[in-house]
């Protein structure tokens, strides 16, 4: 199959060629893009009336729908490789660095919005009347990045009036093939949901182990760290007694301070007692659920377990990819939230408060955007509960191991039993050109796919 396919491309690579190969020019279809700029105000119908500023405008308007293009296609494809279960190992490497591209795009957007507002307030009045009721409201492929991105459509600001008061779906502003493709957009697996499902197969939740962690850097309370040796090692059970341990020294901490008078004392105790109270919220599968159904949590408790374990021991050499992935994930929904910023900042200045040319409350409207359009805020929310790496349960050796590289290590080397990464370390790939392929430490089935989660 390959074979054919090479061939093939062999003869298009020299049915190019014959035909005098590509230009540039046509190659990019530049006379086609040069001629899409036409200001409204260059009209036969207004002689002498251009604004010299609408060719600004335009092009701005047009480059940021070329850098939505791009963001699409590098989200499609995240997209893609996430819903092939099990995913290849190779997959989550594609998808952190097609999503650093994506940051380095919203980098840029933000950036430009400096070139439009080198148009003065006056400048952008000579055409602005023009435009109604044009806006960026009715960019289509800005609400595709958002709905694949995996905003809800109960988030959404809405404005305009109804029947019953409320403001009209953003839908409504469309034309109806555009409508059709955004809602279209709604209804197939967002970004969010394919981490979601991604994070609940994360192996290494629960893991059988033949050691004990050691005994000084664990929790005293729990029944895991009493139980046999063979019994599986579930980090979550630890967590929480770290949780405890921490709560119980920032409260004797309190206690024994001797600033502080029997008031201040008090106050700060129900801070920690606030404090635990707000673990439990995560801690408690039956709270988080409830706080899930009060829409003031979106990730299942499941994938939410697993974003803090990759978080917690993101140092561990098969959770260093997964965490790249998760802070890519926040990276992009804080540089969308900065856009929305700057972007209502530039509309305070060119317009004021007045209203947009779609009909919102213009600058307000686009304040209210930054503060409710987010997408991932459970993965912001995560860093409420981490604990100091000083507390974190250490992991037993072989748990360890399973979580690094192993080297050169074939697998039947590898059991519960292997000896720790230090030791893999040793049997590095001879070939100093080749990068050596990392292996499971371990024939256990939850190391088999550590990275495409291939697992549940
Ligand atoms: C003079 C420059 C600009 C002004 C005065 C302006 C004004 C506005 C206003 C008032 C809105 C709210 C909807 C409405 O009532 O019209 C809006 C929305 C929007 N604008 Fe702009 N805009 C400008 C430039 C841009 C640029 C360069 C882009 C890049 C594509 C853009 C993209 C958007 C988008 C995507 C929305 C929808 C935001 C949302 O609903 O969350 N705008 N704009």
């Amino acid at each position: 199959m390959e074979d054919n396919d090479d061939k093939r491309r062999n003869e298009y690579v020299q049915t190019l060629r014959s035909k005098g190969g590509a230009y540039y020019s046509s190659y990019l279809k530049i006379p086609e893009l040069l001629s899409l700029q036409q200001p409204l105000s260059r009209s036969e119908a207004i002689p002498n009336q251009e604004a010299h500023d609408e060719m600004l405008f335009i092009i701005v308007h047009q480059t940021y729908e070329l850098w939505f293009k791009q963001m699409l296609h590098e989200i499609d494809s995240v997209r893609e490789i996430l819903s092939n279960v099990p995913m290849d190992d190779r997959g989550i490497v594609k998808c952190v660095s097609r999503l650093q591209r994506v940051i380095e795009i919203q980098k840029v957007m933000v950036q430009q919005l400096t070139i439009l507002e080198t148009m003065s307030a006056m400048d952008f009045l000579a055409f602005r009347d023009l435009l109604f009721p044009a806006s960026g409201f009715q960019s289509m492929q800005f609400r595709l990045v958002e709905n694949k991105l995996g905003l809800l459509p109960s988030q959404r600001m809405t404005y305009g009036s109804t029947a019953g008061g409320v403001g009209r779906g953003y839908c409504s502003y469309l034309r109806e093939s555009d409508a059709e493709t955004v809602t279209a957009s709604e209804k197939s697996p967002s970004l969010f949901e394919l981490v979601e499902a991604w994070l609940e197969r994360t192996p290494f939740m629960v893991v059988s182990t033949d050691q004990k962690p050691s005994e000084e850097s664990l929790p005293t309370s729990s029944e895991a760290t009493s139980s046999s040796p063979a019994a599986p090692w579930l980090w979550w059970t630890h967590f929480q007694d770290a949780v405890s341990r921490m709560l119980q020294m920032d409260d004797e901490s309190f206690l024994s301070n001797p600033r502080l008078n029997e008031a201040e004392i008090a106050s700060a105790r129900k801070e920690v007692a606030a404090t635990r109270e707000h673990f439990m919220s995560v801690l408690d599968a039956e709270k988080y659920e409830a706080a899930r159904k009060r829409g003031e949590r979106r990730l299942s408790h499941g994938a939410m377990q697993a974003a803090l374990l990759i978080t917690l021991y993101h140092e561990e050499p098969i959770l260093q990819l997964p965490f790249l992935f998760l802070q890519a994930l926040l990276d992009i929904d804080e540089h969308l939230t900065t856009w929305r910023y700057r972007h209502a900042l530039m509309v305070h200045r060119m317009i004021g408060i007045k209203l947009g040319t779609g009909g919102s409350a213009g600058y307000y409207y686009l304040r209210a955007t930054a503060d409710r359009h987010k997408i991932f805020g459970d993965l912001f929310n995560l860093s409420t509960f981490l604990v100091p790496h000083r507390l974190l349960p250490s992991l037993p050796a072989d748990v360890r191991a399973r979580l690094s590289f192993a080297f050169g290590v074939s697998t039947n080397q590898s059991s519960s039993s292997s000896p720790p990464p230090q030791q893999h370390s040793t049997t590095i790939s001879s070939s100093p050109l080749l990068p050596p392929h990392p292996l499971p430490a371990s024939s256990d089935s939850s190391a088999k796919c550590p990275f495409g989660h291939g697992s549940s």
